[in-house]
């Protein structure tokens, strides 16, 4: 039933413009746009979550607009009856990675690629609870479940100062411009840089399908430590053609461009750029380990699964992708693993990295190839294929 699920789009607006006056732009409230959804998960599920080991958990208490409690999970069962009936939030991150169903919440999104998503993280808040005004880094879907949340919001906040010494971070202004109380199957889209404070009218669960925008910093370090593993050691600097040195402690000038000509090459190599960017948002975040299955599994073994009508699933820690690089050939990234595929269509690569269970079927063309058994062969004995039954 759910699946093909929509986002509602209000009156007048469509993917297409949605992607071309709002995304990254513009904040857009969509009244009813999920209420097909049933939100599978209700608050005692989600405490449940949050007392265990390996996901990750936030308790925030705002006392008032400048005395705000930060804790951390895993939490203890008892710790949520010594709570307040007011002004507290629970937060639990990647609650997607663990529950299929919730996983779901991303299928109504997929108009945008799916490498952009980072997780679906669910609050619960009591009356009054908020995590205060706040300006995130990254595009979100606030989905309201269950319950009713007043959001106010402040598009192009002047100023970004943050209340000093508190363990959250709050803006020290914020200034209102819109006002929504949201109901259940709401969504309200925000771009990156919206001041935001959504604050629980009563008791209320809200969904929020996070997007994942790494900073240009991140991406410079993960990038030339890309390029420092595949670099020969032996290449060196030389110098360009030298008159006699009037001033030898001088460093001439030009010198400096001669040297980024010769670091440009491998910055500007399209080859590797393309092989760093797919390993790069295929990672998996480092705290969501996966484990490859305690025997590996032979080809042979893999094929006689399949013939049997058995299936494979990506790992639900994992992140698959493709490119076409434009040089006649194609991609595939798994975990920040690249492969080379020679003969596979964008199609088998696609339904290898979207679809929810790959079958016999998916895979004919390619099923007898023997380079493309081996990369299968691989992608389960790292985990991230598993061989499942329905
Ligand atoms: C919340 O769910 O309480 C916070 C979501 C957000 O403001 O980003
Ligand atoms: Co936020």
């Amino acid at each position: 039933m759910m699946n093909g699920m929509k986002l509602r789009f209000p009156e007048g607006i469509d993917t297409e413009t949605f992607l071309r006056d709002y995304w990254q732009k513009r904040p857009l409230l969509m009244r009813g746009a999920l209420t097909e959804y049933d939100f599978p998960l209700e608050p005692e599920e989600l405490a449940g979550l949050a007392c265990e080991e390996e996901i990750e958990s936030r308790l925030v208490i705002g006392h008032d607009r400048y005395r705000w409690e930060l804790h951390h999970g895993p939490f203890d069962e008892s710790r949520f009856s010594e709570l307040p009936e007011s002004r507290w939030t629970l937060l639990v991150q990647d609650v997607d990675k663990y529950l299929p169903e919730v996983a779901r919440l991303l299928e109504p999104f997929r108009f945008i690629p799916s490498w952009r998503f980072d997780d679906v993280m669910i609050s619960y808040a009591v009356p009054g609870g908020s995590v205060g005004p706040h300006i995130d880094t990254y595009d979100v879907f606030l989905v309201q479940g269950m319950g009713r949340r007043r959001w106010q919001i402040q598009p192009h906040p002047t100023r970004d100062a943050l209340i000093p010494d508190l363990p959250v971070r709050i803006l020290s202004e914020f200034e209102p411009e819109q006002e929504w109380v949201v109901e259940p199957g709401d969504v309200l889209y925000l771009p990156p840089g919206v001041a935001h404070w959504g604050i629980a009218e009563e008791a209320c669960m809200s969904w929020s399908v996070g997007l994942r925008a790494p900073s240009h910093q991140e991406m410079l370090d993960s990038f030339t430590n890309f390029l420092l593993e595949r670099m020969p050691e032996a290449e060196h600097y030389r110098d360009p053609p030298l008159p006699p040195a009037k001033q030898p402690a001088r460093i001439p000038a030009d010198v400096v461009p001669h040297t980024f000509n010769e670091l440009d090459r491998w910055l500007q190599d399209e080859r590797l750029r393309q092989r760093w960017f797919g390993s790069f948002v295929t990672e998996v975040k480092a705290h969501l380990a996966i484990e490859p299955p305690a025997e590996p599994l032979s080809k042979g073994e893999i094929l006689h699964h399949l013939r049997q009508g058995g299936l494979l699933k990506r790992h639900p820690f994992s992140h698959f992708a493709w490119m076409e690089t434009g040089a006649g050939e194609c991609l595939l990234f798994a975990c920040g693993d690249i492969y080379e595929t020679s003969g596979l269509s964008p199609d088998l690569l696609e339904t290898l990295c979207s679809a929810d269970a790959i079958d016999e079927e998916a895979l004919t063309p390619c099923i007898d190839d023997d380079s493309f058994l081996n990369t299968l062969t691989e992608l389960v004995n790292l985990g991230y294929l598993e061989l499942a039954h329905e």
